[in-house]
């Protein structure tokens, strides 16, 4: 036997017995006549103890020990007399009599410890010495436990968990397809999927009326702190379902998780209209762990998130706001202590091309109650009273205002600021969890690229019943049975009721610029199916990574995936992707030009 325990089970009341351990040498260290070696596995730590006095020899093979060499000692544990209250080991050692060293390891790139000096790119290309890391690993025990709750879950309410194929046709989600060249079928190609959507589907018309799978996706999409190019969706779909049932079963599946994982008892999700979220929040996924909502000071341009117009409360005078079509604000409870310096810091990050704002306006309540603005000359202390009443703002609140031309742009761009005043104020602890469900999202946006009406969800989607005539008269205004769960500003599912008639989807495709004979050739294997008796049906999709990533209290998704892609899509690790071999492309009947730089 290898190993008799663990390096992370060893108590006081072990004391006196003989173990045999195994491990990694964590480190070593020399005191007088005794070598102390931590020992570590996946379980924890234990200390072993060589001593000079009672075995010299023994004690010099220890001193030899390098670091990640992997070592069995077979040893008695014994009660520690200077203990580590911060392992759970810690009140023990093993006095070690036989050490046998399995193999040697070179000597590892960066150090196997929480606070590894280790960068993120070594630790990548070096991930297997990264997970040796407890705080890598705790990431992927939590991963592993998520699943399987998530699996006991929908098990009990009677999923099945059937698995679809990966070598595909192109799914649409919205991004660009992976592609993978058929052998067999020269100059064709299979699609990895984006998501199994249309399968899980197909699967409804089969009469599999719960289907769930933790499946992996792939999308070549532009990478970011909380995308991966593939990833894990925990993918459901039910039939005989209306949009309150999907939302029933996946609320009761979210409080199993926070339940059996984190031991939180979430309260019940509270639900916001779209509209209400991009009104108030500026996104579709909005931070709801703090208030800091938005109040409009003006609005004149009404649309899908609102179709109120509200006057300015600023007479003419100051020309931005005179030309803003909005003027939006929020107010930072407290915080009219910020400098001039600070609040400069604040115009420079709003006006960062990634967030595109031409500048900001604030406005600090004084002690006193007197306003004191950056648009002061501007303005009568009779307006700047009626801003405050109108933010709500007392002495020592902080007003931030953003305007524009496009009610949507500053909205978001207010949105960014929000959430950094949230950081700020430390209004966003990852441990706290404010949940909800965003509803009625309109069926489409506008694709300034492609000039015509996208499916913001996807083209499955079933409108809301009472908005089907709009179709014909303001598709863009019609909302669409879809559903988002949000968890701390991160989107971790979303889903919707799907068209269960053929000629309802025909209608959709058309609006979404697809002739009868492109919609036919891409989704005629849905559409004829769908005419052999389609359930009503809906479903939706978590992004499991994000919410692991949630329940870790990670920044990104990479850190709980065991192998993630950098930000140019590359595994440092394998060194992927590659060029392949002539005959490889040959048998492909692939040609490939290659860009100069890379010849
Ligand atoms: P959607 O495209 O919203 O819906 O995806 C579902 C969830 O998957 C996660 N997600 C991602 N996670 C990591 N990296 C990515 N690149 C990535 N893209 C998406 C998100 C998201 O909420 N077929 C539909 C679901 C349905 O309608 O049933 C779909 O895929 O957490």
């Amino acid at each position: 036997m290898y190993r008799t325990k663990t390096n992370g089970e060893l108590r006081l009341s072990d004391a006196g017995t003989t173990v045999t351990l195994a491990g990694w040498v964590q480190r070593t260290r020399k005191f007088g006549g005794m070598t102390f070696v931590d020992l570590r596995d996946r379980y924890g730590i234990t200390q072993l103890v060589f001593n000079e006095e009672h075995d010299a020899s023994l004690c010099e093979q220890a001193n030899k020990l390098g670091r990640e060499w992997v070592i069995q000692v077979i040893g008695e544990v014994s009660e520690r007399s200077n203990k580590n209250p911060n392992i759970p080991t810690g009140d023990i050692e093993i006095l070690v009599k036989t050490l046998n060293i399995l193999n040697e390891s070179i000597t590892p790139p960066f150090t196997i410890e929480d606070n590894s000096d280790g960068g993120d790119d070594i630790r990548m290309k070096y991930r297997y010495l990264d997970i040796r890391r407890s705080c890598v690993r705790q990431n992927l025990e939590l991963r592993h436990k998520f699943a399987f709750e998530v699996r006991r879950y929908l098990d009990e309410q009677g999923f099945l968990e059937i698995e679809t194929p990966i070598l595909v046709n192109s799914t649409p989600e919205g991004a660009r397809d992976f592609v993978v060249p058929s052998r067999m079928n020269p100059g064709q190609f299979y699609a990895l999927p984006q998501s199994p959507q249309t399968l899980k589907q197909l699967l409804m018309v089969a009469g599999m009326d719960r289907y769930f799978q933790i499946v992996k996706c792939f999308r070549d999409e532009d990478l970011r702190a909380d995308r991966q190019p593939e990833f894990t969706q925990i993918d459901c779909e039910m039939s005989y379902v209306e949009q309150e049932d999907i939302l029933q079963m996946f609320e009761g599946m979210s409080r199993h998780l926070f339940k059996a994982i984190k031991g939180i008892d979430i309260p019940a999700l509270p639900r916001m209209t779209w509209a209400d979220a991009m009104k108030n929040y500026g996104s579709d996924k909005p931070d709801t762990r703090f208030g800091m909502t938005f109040v409009e000071l003006k609005n004149n341009q009404p649309d899908n998130a609102s179709r109120e117009i509200v006057e300015s409360i600023f007479p003419a005078g100051f020309t931005v706001f005179d030309e803003a079509a909005y003027i939006g604000a929020i107010c930072c409870e407290g915080q009219a202590v910020y400098t001039r310096k600070q609040i400069d810091q604040l115009t420079d990050f709003v006006k960062r091309p990634q967030i595109g704002a031409k500048g900001l306006v604030y406005a600090r309540v004084q002690e006193d109650g007197s306003v004191k603005s950056s648009v002061d000359k501007f303005y009568t202390p009779e307006t700047l009273e009626v801003l405050k009443n109108k933010m709500n703002a007392k002495a020592g609140d902080l007003i931030l205002i953003l305007s524009g031309s496009d009610a949507m742009k500053v909205r978001k761009q207010l949105c960014e600021l929000r959430l950094e005043m949230g950081s700020r104020m430390g209004l966003r602890d990852k441990s706290k969890y404010s949940c909800l469900w965003v509803i009625d999202f309109p069926m489409y946006e506008w694709s300034d690229e492609e000039q015509r009406l996208m499916a913001m969800h996807h083209p499955f989607t079933s409108p809301k019943p009472e908005d089907i005539p709009l179709l014909d008269t303001d598709p863009a205004s019609v909302r669409a049975n879809a559903y988002d769960m949000v968890v701390n500003g991160v989107e971790v599912g979303g889903g919707s009721i799907r068209i269960h008639d053929a000629k309802l989807q025909q209608k959709i495709f058309e609006i979404l610029g697809f002739t009868p004979e492109q919609a036919q050739q891409k989704f005629g294997f849905l559409m004829n199916a769908f005419k052999y008796g389609a359930p009503p049906h809906g479903g939706l999709a978590y992004g499991l990574d994000r919410f692991v990533s949630l329940f870790a209290e990670l920044d990104s998704i990479r850190d709980c995936i065991a192998f993630p892609k950098n930000n140019s899509g590359r595994d440092v690790m394998l060194d992927a992707p590659g060029f392949i071999d002539q005959s490889q492309l040959d048998e492909l009947c692939l040609q490939v030009a290659l860009p100069a730089e890379e010849k």
